[in-house]
């Protein structure tokens, strides 16, 4: 018989996480897991829980011998990273479900695990129930991932399903993704992308070994979106979503942003409604995978944190084999977007910094391009999120530097400015 590892847990957090992670694990006795103490913020709250698990006092789980593991699903960043590292620094593992600690701490916390030998691990950072992380940590070579699409907050999909299918209002949706327990505490870190670029974050460096800072990324939400680009989309036969996504390029650099993007009816990330998250992989040899489940909500996110402690009894570790094991990849800003732009006023779009537009069109309330840029224009400025600007990707957006002047010169002949 083999022999796993008696865990006991210190909790960090009884919200909709923690607490749904309580409930779990009483429906999973054979784990050999137990909570031994729970730490909370406010001890004033009503608990489904014995009033004796609980504390308030960090140190009496960080410095208990007995705890072996740390799961922390806490709300505060900061708060996180003080108490997954002290508890790596003693000896513990830790499980995390604090993207925006992770996305913030990656070196500091990368440096940790090699220091302390612990492991360190945050399934339900990114996609809550789709075991993305593992997947892309083990089952696929850094040579053979060619692409990522992904939907990966809960709430913003949440939000534009029910606008849009449901036709509720913007604030109806976001108060429905709140009563729900799918929202970030501050929802604007849902609907302004910093929830979904915090995550893109660490799956790039599970993906490609890339380590780069959120802020350094290009991404924006859902909040610039207009009832007039849903029209249009619709007329397309198409959908928007809001879409991290990342690809290889011929030069071997990774092209990567999270932004929103016309999906076709017939992409299987428009498959992906509400509070649900969507993967899809291209690989080399076997084409497209599709990965689908719910991103949000109590066990959901839960059923995530259960599987690293599971797999704690067998001191599982993420290896980050891309980064270490193979020649990372790098990110490029060296191509161009497709991008459909809507607006009120000529006069905050800069025309001549597109390649070419291929499409306009004014209507009574707003106006609308489709035309190409160089990306480095939405890294360098903001005219494209300000006076009530909406810029969503076109489908199959990315240009390479290479094929550019090529297609340049085929669509001005197609629009007749050529011979
Ligand atoms: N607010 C997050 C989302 C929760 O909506 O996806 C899950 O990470």
């Amino acid at each position: 018989m083999s022999h796993h590892k008696q865990l006991t847990i210190g909790l960090f957090g009884f919200g909709v996480v923690g607490e749904g992670l309580y409930k779990v694990l009483q429906q999973t006795p054979s784990l050999n897991a137990s909570i031994k103490k729970i730490c909370i913020k406010n001890p004033g709250k009503k608990r489904n829980a014995p009033d004796a698990l609980f504390t308030t006092d960090k140190d009496e789980l960080l410095n208990d011998e007995s705890i072996n593991v740390i799961v922390e699903v806490i709300n505060e960043a900061d708060a996180a990273f003080e108490i997954a590292t002290t508890a790596l620094r003693n000896g513990k593992s830790v499980v995390s479900a604090s993207k925006k600690m992770i996305a913030e701490h990656l070196p500091e916390l990368l440096a940790l695990q090699q220091e302390t030998e612990q492991s360190f691990l945050y399934e339900a950072a990114a996609c809550a129930s789709i075991p993305v992380i593992r997947n892309l940590e083990e089952y696929y070579d850094n040579d053979l991932l060619h692409g990522i699409k992904a939907i990966i907050n809960g709430s913003t999909n949440f939000i534009l399903t029910k606008m849009f299918e449901d036709k509720l209002d913007f604030q109806q949706a976001l108060l429905l993704a709140q009563q729900l327990g799918f929202a970030e505490s501050d929802p604007t870190l849902d609907v302004e992308g910093y929830d979904a670029i915090n995550k893109w974050t660490f799956l790039l460096t599970h993906a490609y070994g890339i380590i780069e800072h959120p802020d350094n990324l290009l991404f924006t939400g859902i909040q610039n979106i207009h009832a007039m680009d849903a029209a249009v989309a619709a007329e397309k036969g198409q959908q928007i979503k809001l879409v991290a996504q990342a690809q290889k390029l011929s030069n071997g650099k990774v092209a990567s942003f999270v932004l929103p993007q016309f999906v076709p009816q017939d992409d299987h990330l428009a498959f992906v409604k509400n509070e649900y998250n969507g993967v899809v992989i291209e690989s080399g040899f076997a084409d497209k995978q599709f990965f689908y489940g719910k991103g949000a909500g109590s066990f959901p996110t839960a059923s995530a944190v259960l599987s690293d402690i599971s797999a704690l009894r067998y001191d599982y570790k993420y290896e980050y084999k891309k980064l270490y094991h193979h020649q990372p990849n790098e990110l490029t800003k060296d191509f161009y977007l497709r991008v459909y732009v809507s607006f009120t006023d000529w006069k905050y779009i800069p025309r001549d910094k597109f390649e070419w537009i291929e499409e306009w069109h004014a209507r009574e309330e707003r106006k609308y391009l489709v035309g190409v840029l160089p990306v480095a224009e939405l890294f360098e400025k903001n005219w494209w999120k300000e006076n009530s600007t909406s810029l969503i990707l076109a489908a199959q957006p990315i240009i390479e530097d290479t094929s550019i002047q090529k297609l340049k010169k085929k669509s001005l002949e197609l629009a007749g400015v050529l011979d």
